[in-house]
């Protein structure tokens, strides 16, 4: 090989080298920014903004939220003066939307959110004074509710609610005669008016997030919902909560009672796997068969002459005490008979029943009292059970909460945590390297499952 030719095979090379690199830096994707660090001091933020972080903040006072950015909602009234179908009474303590919400003070919710390599952290507190957490329980000859003054409350029905906090993500192409997802947020799963109104976008898929007091709250869980033109549906799985009912209707009556058996549950391991028990007053998860006929209660009742130092309706008089309170409900069967046994001013009136009729004056007191409308599932399974919840509100501080004093309880707090991908497909997927910025909107409902207030749209934005 000449001198010449050397050079022009080593310039050759050179070129050959250059235009190889250059494509390579052509082909060469630009690597996703790194996660910016959290703030140091917590400030307002138009955008709910989720910072990476090592350390889970899977706790409420977890150091990460106390210098984390918070989107303050405005919260307005999504959507009022909704009433439930027959036999559902007094459950819709939002009915007028913001005034009535927290006796109409301001919600002034603010939430903060957290990433780390497998979990979206979000974390809301709203102020509601009242703490509600029961959902249709049986109540036998309740009140009547003011707002439906044609349905009559005798027999039995299903009353009082409790207090929740939704979440709509959009899984797929979300749309109601209200818009897209991208433009009305949530909107775009509500269509039809007055009670006909109903959670289902027209086409697309929707992921909706329930925090529930009564239903979900208690087994450290969110309930974990799909919409869609077919309406709002349990995620795949065994459901968390079941409706307590002999029957097919609103009026049919509870099919169970608690057994008297410690109703231990214990949080998912993310949410801290804290052990607690389910106060009976409450809450129901261990049950056993309601026996007995309040019908045939009440009349003896009366018969009787509990009335007589009772109430006509338990409600105490001078000679004996309230005796509809939930705080009965803490009694299994047996023991709630065994407290009657022990008064001697009662033996001439409750002594003498025969078995079948104290059975039937113990399911009409349960029906006094309220027994609790849906049975909680400690062994729920499934992409139903994906988003657990840690909350300042547990089953273990929820009678002081609602009773010590009113305000005792001024604010929610309810952390959730949900993988940021469950690849369920009723799920949504937080793919971040797909898109690190995601539409929600959040909803709030004191004493209701129907009316809201809250934001149909606010966006979500990884940093
Ligand atoms: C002469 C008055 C009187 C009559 C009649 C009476 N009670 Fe009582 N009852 C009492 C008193 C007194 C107590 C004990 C403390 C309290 O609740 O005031 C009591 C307690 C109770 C309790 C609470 C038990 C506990 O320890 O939790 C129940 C439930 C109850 N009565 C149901 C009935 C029923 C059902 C009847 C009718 C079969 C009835 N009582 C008739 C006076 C009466």
């Amino acid at each position: 090989m000449t001198k010449i030719n050397k050079i022009l095979l080593l310039m050759f090379g050179i070129v050959l080298l250059v235009v190889a690199s250059c494509q390579k830096d052509y082909n060469y994707s630009i690597p996703p920014a790194p996660p910016k660090a959290p703030p140091k001091v917590s400030d307002s933020s138009t955008t709910l903004e989720a910072y990476f972080t090592n350390t889970p903040p899977n706790t409420i006072n977890a150091a990460y939220w106390k210098t984390a950015n918070y989107l303050q909602v405005n919260s307005t009234t999504i959507i009022k003066n909704l009433l439930y179908g027959d036999g559902l009474l007094n459950m819709t303590g939002t009915y007028n939307g913001s005034t009535d919400f927290n006796r109409g003070g301001n919600p002034k919710l603010s939430i903060k959110a957290a990433y780390d390599n497998t979990n979206l952290y979000i974390l809301a507190e709203w102020y509601d004074s009242t703490v509600n957490p029961s959902q249709a329980s049986w109540l036998y000859e309740g009140d009547y509710d003011p707002l439906k003054p044609t349905e009559v409350s005798t027999g039995w029905t299903s009353q009082r609610n409790s207090d929740k906090l939704a979440l709509a993500f959009e899984i797929a192409n979300a749309s109601s005669p209200a818009g897209n997802f991208s433009s009305v947020g949530c909107q775009a799963c509500c269509h039809g008016s007055g009670n006909s109104a109903i959670m289902s976008p027209t086409s697309g898929t929707v992921d909706i997030w329930n925090w529930n007091l009564a239903t979900s709250s208690p087994l450290g869980l969110m309930h974990d919902l799909v919409s869609t033109s077919a309406g709002l549906v349990n995620d795949a799985g065994t459901p968390i909560a079941t409706r307590n009912v002999a029957g097919s209707t609103d009026r049919s009556g509870p099919a169970y009672e608690w057994n008297g058996t410690d109703q231990t549950v214990t949080s998912p391991a993310i949410a801290g796997g804290k052990t607690s028990l389910l106060d009976p007053a409450f809450y129901l998860m261990n049950k056993t068969p309601m026996v007995g006929s309040a019908v045939n209660g009440r009349a003896v009742y009366s018969s009787q002459g509990c009335n007589t130092c009772h109430g006509d309706n338990g409600e105490g008089g001078s000679g004996g005490g309230p005796i509809n309170t939930m705080s009965q409900n803490k009694k299994s069967r047996s023991a709630y008979k065994a407290a009657m046994d022990n008064v001697p001013d009662m033996s001439d009136y409750w002594g003498p029943l025969s078995a079948s009729d104290q059975d039937d004056v113990v399911t009409y007191l349960r029906g006094l009292s309220g027994v609790p409308g849906y049975v909680l599932n400690s062994s729920a399974s499934g992409s139903t059970t994906d988003i657990s919840v840690v909350t300042n509100v547990t089953p273990s501080n929820i009678s002081n909460a609602m009773f010590v004093s009113t305000n005792h309880h001024s604010k929610y707090q309810v952390l959730i945590i949900r993988k940021l991908k469950t690849n369920n497909a009723d799920d949504i997927q937080f793919d971040l390297t797909a898109s690190k910025i995601y539409n929600f909107g959040v909803a709030l409902m004191d004493n209701d499952g129907k009316n809201h207030v809250g934001s149909a749209k606010e966006i979500l934005t990884f940093k």
